[in-house]
């Protein structure tokens, strides 16, 4: 990309179009023609009339009877379906305040006993409902019209493939940590409501029937590992000796020195910034790797989630970036294991770990890994053997160049990997074959002047997972996931300093899940926003901003349900905000009292007032 002058100042251009997302989805595309094709005419049909939206009431007013800001991540809605009696139960009600960190709020559960809830175990689909409501106001403008309201924000899951966890009793845990913090501007409580909606009808066929948990399954903190050495977390786990089937699904997420490993810098190359820049090491490559039996089953090269106070916070407001409050799994099917894992005779483990580049360990502190093993049972008992282990190390180079002086390095990382196992299954008689394969492939490119305060990185993480049993697809996982940064921190020691950033990034995914049925997306998203601040050196608070955010997004599943959105925001308010496809009804776009067509006012901190709780509703 070019290095482009008004990258924090001026408003966004508008170039971005369904053209340029066409392109990004023939380059990267590991998706096949079938795959692409209704995700890309879905959005045509859509796109091509965009009208202009008549003007709204504003967001930023007096009135107190404007609905509060509606924070979101786009999200594509559950599968559910259409006729069914079904039952809505609250799990949760908690408010988080500051002081939440590491505090989870436990309750308990037991399963839904109303009539319209069908028998415990027996649902035809499983959704939960996640209502955050931050009764404070996080931004604030110096006019004389304050922000009265708060912000508010729904992320509906599809949670049908834990069905087996909801048949049962059992403590339900929900975890905040990481979000209240006034001296980041987020101030105010948290009102958390998570229900979950059961579906009758003939149970789900995509569910397993035995879910173990891969986490330190802690009675009181949260239910992740935290990972900051090499050797990962491990797991005991006992799998039934007629257990026929076992996937592994995986949750992960860079944090603190972590959260933004993509742009983590080449330890051969650290020596070439001063160390005032704190620029953070062990390079930008990351593999989430699952282990069964201390030997590696498969991988996972994660998407980039960059959550809400992610580089430019004021890049995400109120549109987060995808994955934001809803963060992708990733699933390796460790069938070729179960000869291994239904002898009793023997313990089991599962360890999930993080390699990156540095050395000893190859990551910083930390990352946050859990995950649950689905197991398909039967009544009879499983043996069986690997045929072949094909499972060569990781390719990975790092290259890179230091300009005279030290004015402009870059750094290239190419890596990929090919992993093949095989296995044959004996069950009740019959033999089945199974075989897992990975093809993956990687590269990050990065750019860094003005002694690493000005960094651009380009990544590139494409590639299929692939299951087969007896020649049958069980697992499909063909990604491409670019992400563009550039970001600027040259007047950031500065009093009254600013910093600033722009980002392209796209999820393009073709999932076919052990457990649940098929489910594509295509989002393309490019954010750019500039926060200003006040003192330096000491304490500092970031005193106003500006940001804009524009997101096109395709899903297209295999029961036919398809939504489209075409979102835009700019300075704190949406610009514009249109859904279209059969599932519209179930996400259905921001109300229109929402959109400010020419965007907000942007955030401005007054700085006689910092303690924003409580404000008059
Ligand atoms: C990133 O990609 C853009 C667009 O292709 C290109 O102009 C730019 O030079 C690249 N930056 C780096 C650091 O490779
Ligand atoms: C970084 O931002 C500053 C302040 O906006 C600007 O003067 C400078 O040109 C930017 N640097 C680059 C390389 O874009
Ligand atoms: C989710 O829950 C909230 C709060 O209970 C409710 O207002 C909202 O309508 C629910 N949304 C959906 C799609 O069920
Ligand atoms: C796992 O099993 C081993 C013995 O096989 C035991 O030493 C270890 O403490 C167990 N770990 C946990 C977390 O229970
Ligand atoms: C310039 O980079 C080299 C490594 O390429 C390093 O040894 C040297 O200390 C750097 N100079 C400065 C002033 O940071
Ligand atoms: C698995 O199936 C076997 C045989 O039908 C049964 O005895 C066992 O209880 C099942 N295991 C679990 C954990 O459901
Ligand atoms: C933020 O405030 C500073 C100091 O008043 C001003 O120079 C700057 O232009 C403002 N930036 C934005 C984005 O409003």
């Amino acid at each position: 990309m070019s290095i482009s002058p008004d990258l924090c100042l001026l408003p966004m251009r508008s170039s971005w179009s369904f053209g340029s997302l066409l392109a990004v989805a023939k380059v990267f595309a590991q998706l096949t023609q079938d795959e692409l094709a209704p995700l890309l005419s879905g959005l045509e049909d859509g796109l091509d009339h965009t009208q202009l939206l008549e003007k709204r009431v504003p967001l930023m007013t007096d009135d107190p009877t404007v609905a509060p800001l509606i924070d979101l991540q786009v999200w594509a809605p559950p599968v559910v379906p259409k006729h069914s009696l079904s039952c809505t139960v609250e799990l949760l009600k908690h408010t988080f305040g500051e002081g939440s960190y590491n505090t989870p709020a436990i309750v308990s559960y037991t399963p839904p006993t109303d009539e319209a809830c069908g028998v415990a175990g027996q649902w035809s689909a499983v959704s939960m409902n996640l209502t955050y409501d931050r009764l404070g106001v996080i931004w604030r403008t110096s006019s004389a019209e304050p922000t009265k309201t708060g912000t508010i924000w729904t992320t509906v899951k599809d949670v049908t493939h834990f069905l087996p966890l909801f048949a049962q009793a059992g403590d339900f845990m929900m975890d905040f940590s990481n979000i209240v913090d006034s001296g980041l501007l987020l101030d105010g409580a948290f009102d958390v409501i998570i229900s979950a909606t059961f579906y009758q009808g003939a149970r789900s066929p995509h569910a397993a029937d035995i879910i173990i948990p891969l986490s330190n399954l802690a009675s009181n903190v949260a239910n992740y590992f935290s990972i900051d050495s090499d050797a990962g977390a491990t797991v005991n786990v006992t799998v039934p000796e007629s257990a026929t089937e076992a996937y592994v699904e995986i949750v992960c997420s860079g944090n603190s020195a972590e959260e933004f490993w993509y742009t983590n810098t080449p330890d051969e190359f650290l020596n070439a910034f001063p160390s005032e820049t704190g620029l953070i090491g062990k390079g930008p490559f990351r593999e989430v790797q699952v282990l069964v039996d201390g030997q590696l089953a498969g991988v996972v090269w994660p998407f980039a989630v960059i959550y809400t106070g992610g580089i430019t916070p004021s890049n995400w407001r109120p549109l987060t970036s995808y994955g934001a409050y809803d963060a992708p799994t990733y699933w390796v099917d460790a069938t070729p294991f179960i000869p291994l894992l239904v002898d009793q005779s023997k313990a089991h483990t599962i360890t999930l770990l993080v390699r990156g580049q540095g050395s000893s360990p190859s990551i910083n502190y930390n990352w946050w890994v859990s995950g649950s093993l689905h197991l398909r049972n039967s009544t009879s008992k499983t043996s069986g053997s690997i045929l072949s282990y094909n499972v060569p190390d990781l390719n990975i180079k790092t290259t890179g160049l230091v300009s005279s002086g030290n004015e402009t390095v870059t750094t290239n990382v190419v890596a990929s990997r090919s992993l093949r196992i095989e296995s044959e299954i004996v069950n009740g008689g019959k033999k089945k074959r199974v075989v897992f394969s990975q093809d993956l492939k990687y590269s990050n490119d990065a750019r860094y002047v003005d002694e690493g305060w000005v960094q651009w990185v380009n990544q590139s993480t494409i590639g299929t997972s692939e299951s087969k049993h007896s020649g049958q697809t069980v697992l499909r996982d063909a990604f491409d996931y670019p992400l563009r940064v550039a970001s600027n921190y040259s007047l950031y020691t500065m009093q009254y300093g600013s910093y600033g950033s722009e980002i392209w990034q796209s999820y393009i995914r073709a999932l076919q899940s052990p457990t649940e049925i098929y489910k594509s997306y295509l989002l393309k998203e490019h954010s750019k926003g500039e926060i200003g601040m006040d003192a330096w050196p000491g304490l500092r608070h970031a005193i106003n901003g500006t940001g804009s955010n524009e997101q096109t997004f395709a899903y297209v599943d295999g029961s036919a349900g398809t939504y489209f959105r075409d979102i835009a925001t700019k300075n704190d308010a949406y610009t514009k905000d249109r859904v279209w496809g059969s599932l519209k009804g179930a996400n259905p776009p921001v109300p229109d009292n929402q959109i400010m067509p020419e965007g907000g006012p942007g955030f401005r901190k007054r700085e006689t007032r910092t303690a924003l709780r409580g404000c008059p509703n």
